[in-house]
Order: C-alpha cells, then sequence, then structure tokens
C-alpha cells in the first residue's frame, strides 16, 4: 500500500526536459520510504527557456533540493547564488539545495563515479592509468574527483582533440592529466581502467579507438547505463578486460550524495544498484 503524502512533506525532484526516463524518482522513494521520512520526490520537466522561472515559482515552499539533468545543467549553475568547487570547474551542476535565500549548487556526478568505482567495485584509483574518453559535460565533471584519487595519469582522449587539450591545460594544476585524440593512443602504454563518458553508446556507436589501450586485466567502466553490453564494453571484454561495468552504480552513488546533502542521512546504495542492475552478458 503506498503512503500518503501530508502538506508537510519535504519535496524534492529531478528537473530534466524529457524527464519520465529518469530513474531518480524511483531511488529517492525508495530511501525515503526505507528511512520512513515524511517526503516525496517527484520529475519536473519545465521548458527548454524556462528554468529559472519554474524554480522561482517552486521555492518559498517545501521544496528541499533538487537535481539538474538535461539540459539544465549550465542553467542551474548560471540560477544559484553559491557554486562548489566541484560545480565551478565543471562548470555544470546537478544538483541545488535551498536554504532561506540561497541556491547552493553541487556536482555529485564524477564522485559518484569514483564512490562506485572504489567502494562498489572494490578498484582503487591511486597509482592507476587512467584513460577517460570524452571531452563533454560527463568527463569534465569527473576530471576533479578521479584527480583527488592520486592516479599515476589521467588522460583525456576525444574525437576532436583539441577540446581533450583544453580540458587537461583547464585541470593541470589539480594532478597529472594529458589531453589527446584518438589517433594518439595507437602509441600509448596500456591503461589500467578506460571509462567511456562519451554519449556514443546512446546511439549505439563507440569511439575509434584501439583495442590495445586496455591492459590485461584492465577494468573498463561505461558511463551510460541500462543498455547492456555497448560496443565499448565489448572491445574492451574481447581485448582482455576483465572487468566490465556500466554507469547504474554511479547514478545510484550520485543520487545517495544529493539525498544526504538534502537530508543528513547516507542511504543504503547497494538494494537500488542490485534492483536496477542489468547484466552484462
Ligand atoms: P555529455 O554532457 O553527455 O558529455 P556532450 O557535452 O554533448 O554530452 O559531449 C558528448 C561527448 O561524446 C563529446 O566528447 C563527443 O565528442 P566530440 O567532442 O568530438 O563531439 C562524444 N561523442 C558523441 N558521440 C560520439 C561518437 N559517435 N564517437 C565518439 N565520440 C562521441
Amino acid at each position: 500500500m503506498s503512503r500518503a503524502v501530508t502538506g508537510a512533506a519535504v519535496v524534492a525532484g529531478v528537473v530534466g526536459a524529457p524527464v519520465t526516463h529518469s530513474l531518480s524518482p524511483l531511488i529517492h522513494n525508495a530511501w525515503i520510504a526505507a528511512a520512513g521520512l515524511d517526503a516525496v520526490y517527484a520529475p519536473f520537466a519545465p521548458p527548454a527557456d524556462g528554468f529559472s522561472a519554474f524554480v522561482q515559482g517552486l521555492r518559498g515552499g517545501a521544496i528541499r533540493g533538487l537535481n539538474v539533468t538535461v539540459p539544465f545543467k549550465l542553467d542551474a549553475c548560471a540560477y544559484a547564488t553559491d557554486l562548489s568547487e566541484r560545480a565551478r570547474l565543471a562548470g555544470a551542476a546537478n544538483a541545488i539545495k535551498f536554504e532561506g535565500a540561497r541556491a547552493y549548487a553541487e556536482n555529485f556526478d564524477g564522485l559518484g563515479l569514483v564512490n562506485d568505482i572504489e567502494r562498489n567495485l572494490g578498484y582503487r584509483i591511486e597509482g592507476k592509468l587512467i584513460l577517460m574518453l570524452g571531452a563533454g559535460g560527463a568527463a569534465r565533471g569527473a576530471i576533479l574527483p578521479l584527480l583527488a584519487e592520486k592516479p599515476a595519469a589521467l588522460a583525456i582522449a576525444n574525437r576532436t582533440p583539441e577540446k581533450a587539450r583544453a580540458l587537461a591545460e583547464q585541470f593541470s594544476a589539480c594532478g597529472d592529466i594529458v589531453g589527446m585524440g584518438y589517433g594518439d593512443l595507437a602509441g600509448a602504454a596500456p591503461f589500467d581502467c578506460v571509462v567511456n563518458a562519451t554519449s556514443a553508446s546512446l546511439s549505439g556507436d563507440m569511439p575509434s579507438i584501439p583495442p590495445t589501450c586496455f591492459a590485461g586485466g584492465c577494468l573498463a567502466y561505461e558511463m551510460v547505463y541500462g543498455k547492456g553490453l555497448t560496443p565499448f564494453l565489448r572491445l574492451a571484454r574481447s581485448a582482455g578486460a576483465v572487468r566490465l561495468a556500466d554507469g547504474v552504480g554511479m547514478l545510484v552513488e550520485q543520487a545517495a550524495k544529493a539525498f544526504a546533502w538534502w537530508r543528513g542521512v547516507r542511504p543504503d546504495t547497494a538494494p537500488v544498484i542490485e534492483r536496477l542492475t542489468i547484466p552484462l552478458n
């Protein structure tokens, strides 16, 4: 039997367009129910040019915070009164918390990735050679949290090499980072962990990378979730990667960060990850 939400319920939600496919309501409402909170998490889909007016309309009531997804991550940065270092450097926010007149913006995507790799997959990034494919918003948000784990080096490779080089330049003070094109990977040493942060898998495509970039025993991580064995994961497996993961753990871990930020309780991520995981075979 579903619980009724009272007028005093604390509200949070995800803002996106489209948003109906979002798993965030399922994830957050499962944690709300588990914690017995008088709260609700809802999907919101304002018009493409109406983020700020829409969010302003929600303010002043019981709204505690919002997750923000495509295409509003830049609008969320512009709307916020205070940006975390992660959101500022990523140039995008995926969570907002309201406190009085302030609106704090955060970017938990990269932390979600690192938490999934380190905690759930039991893989230590420290000292490893990491390759990240892509130089868009998803890659940008992951750089700072990845460098914080002190990899031996982080290489960013992209179809448009200049974008990867510009990102590496921007983050050069934060760790050992280099940018390149896919063509440069042919002569590079194999990587211990390869993260696909491109959106290629959404269209069943993949970055044109050589199989030699996967070291034996490599972890191959696909940020896209719910697509099963994508062309990238297929290539990784045939090239000898022994550990394959998709982004469902990252999704749930970033959600957990937002939940704890708004509600002061860290939820149990394992049951939700298990429920949403589609076997990779
Ligand atoms: P997101 O916010 O999901 O990162 P984005 O900012 O549009 O989305 O960036 C998409 C990334 O996926 C880019 O790195 C893009 O490469 P380019 O910068 O060269 O455009 C990459 N990408 C998208 N489709 C791709 C494909 N079919 N092959 C290789 N890279 C692809």
